[in-house]
């Protein structure tokens, strides 16, 4: 059973040899690439940005975008095309992004650097308007106070797709460890939809398509609500995704059973890949196809874990049949 019609095109074309980095399938899943820089290209990229502490990223925009051109020079240019095909190519769509020697909390903003270059190649990130910057760095702890489960460490946070009720495009997001202690569990969870082996029975139904109402909670800091169906289609005519269980507001008995169903099947499908996001490492995926979620992990009184994001919109190509930005 499949509802693949199209493979898309190449959008550039690829280097026959890469340089300053390594692509591979992760064990995981094919459809994961580990994308690999040697500690060489590393230790040059953090030389050559060292007069920009990330303050001057966060108030010169442009910046964000010459960091991004000092990696890719790094890698002889071979870097740019690699992340433009393989953010859009149905078949991945995911990278997990290593940067050798790039391990330790007290890296923390060279972590932020060298994300920001890898993004900007292919996109630029969004005003996140949890944090006030184009990226959120935020800790999770033993114990949590807020209002949604991004930080509430002993449950699931249940597959989902991000910017569900902003207006802007979110192709991409990027999703960094940047500490991690006491931990046990946790893993990243996601689920391609091409391997969701019930994505033709939803995505045929007569509320696969229908408009709904998605409202975020006080602390994500979005005024209004916005409707869009469950489900679309990409520019190639594939299905895309863009749900989130807490936030969409179903109107009636029909939208809210129709829903859970879809949860219950996301959530139990045998296709989700549970990967470990090491220190230092980021999971940057196309926020279309690919679901993510977080796995539940052990209490500890000093556990304490930070991740940095960035979601944002692609610059090159696209995966939306109607992009509103670029
Ligand atoms: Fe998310």
């Amino acid at each position: 059973m499949t509802v693949l019609t199209r493979i898309p095109d190449t959008a550039m074309p690829l280097p026959a040899d890469i340089q300053g980095f390594t692509l591979a399938p992760s064990a995981h899943s094919p459809r994961l690439l580990e994308m690999t820089f040697s500690r060489e290209v590393v230790e040059a990229f953090l030389e050559a940005v060292a007069e920009w502490p990330v303050q001057a990223l966060e108030y010169k925009s442009m910046l964000r975008f010459r960091v991004a051109k000092i990696l890719d020079d790094l890698c002889d240019n071979t870097l740019q095309p690699v992340l433009i095909n393989t953010l859009v190519d149905r078949g991945t769509g995911g990278l997990q992004v290593t940067a050798e020697g790039l391990d330790d909390v007290e890296q923390a903003e060279d972590m932020v650097k060298f994300a920001t270059a890898v993004a900007h190649l292919m996109g630029r990130s969004n005003y996140d308007a949890m944090s006030g910057q184009y990226y959120a760095r935020f800790v999770v702890k033993n114990v949590d106070k807020s209002d949604s489960y991004l930080r509430q460490p002993h449950r699931v946070m249940e597959l989902h797709n991000d910017g569900t009720f902003v207006e802007q495009d979110t192709d991409y997001v990027l999703m960094m460890k940047i500490d991690e202690q006491n931990m046990e569990g946790g893993n990243s969870l996601l689920l391609h939809l091409d391997d969701w082996e019930e994505l033709e029975r939803f995505y045929r139904h007569p509320l696969a398509r229908r408009e709904m109402r998605w409202a975020a909670p006080p602390s994500k800091n979005v005024g209004k609500d916005i409707y869009h169906a469950v489900f679309d289609v990409d520019a190639s005519g594939l299905p895309i995704m863009s749900y989130i269980d807490q936030f969409v507001q179903p109107k009636d008995f029909e939208e809210g059973n129709w829903l859970t169903d879809l949860s219950e099947s996301l959530e139990n499908s045998p296709a989700i890949l549970s990967v470990p996001n090491p220190v230092g490492s980021f999971l940057l995926i196309n926020n279309h196809f690919w679901l993510h979620g977080r796995d539940r992990f052990q209490s500890h009184p000093d556990l304490r874990r930070e991740l940095m994001r960035q979601r944002g919109y692609f610059t090159h190509a696209k995966t939306l049949r109607n992009p509103r930005q670029v």
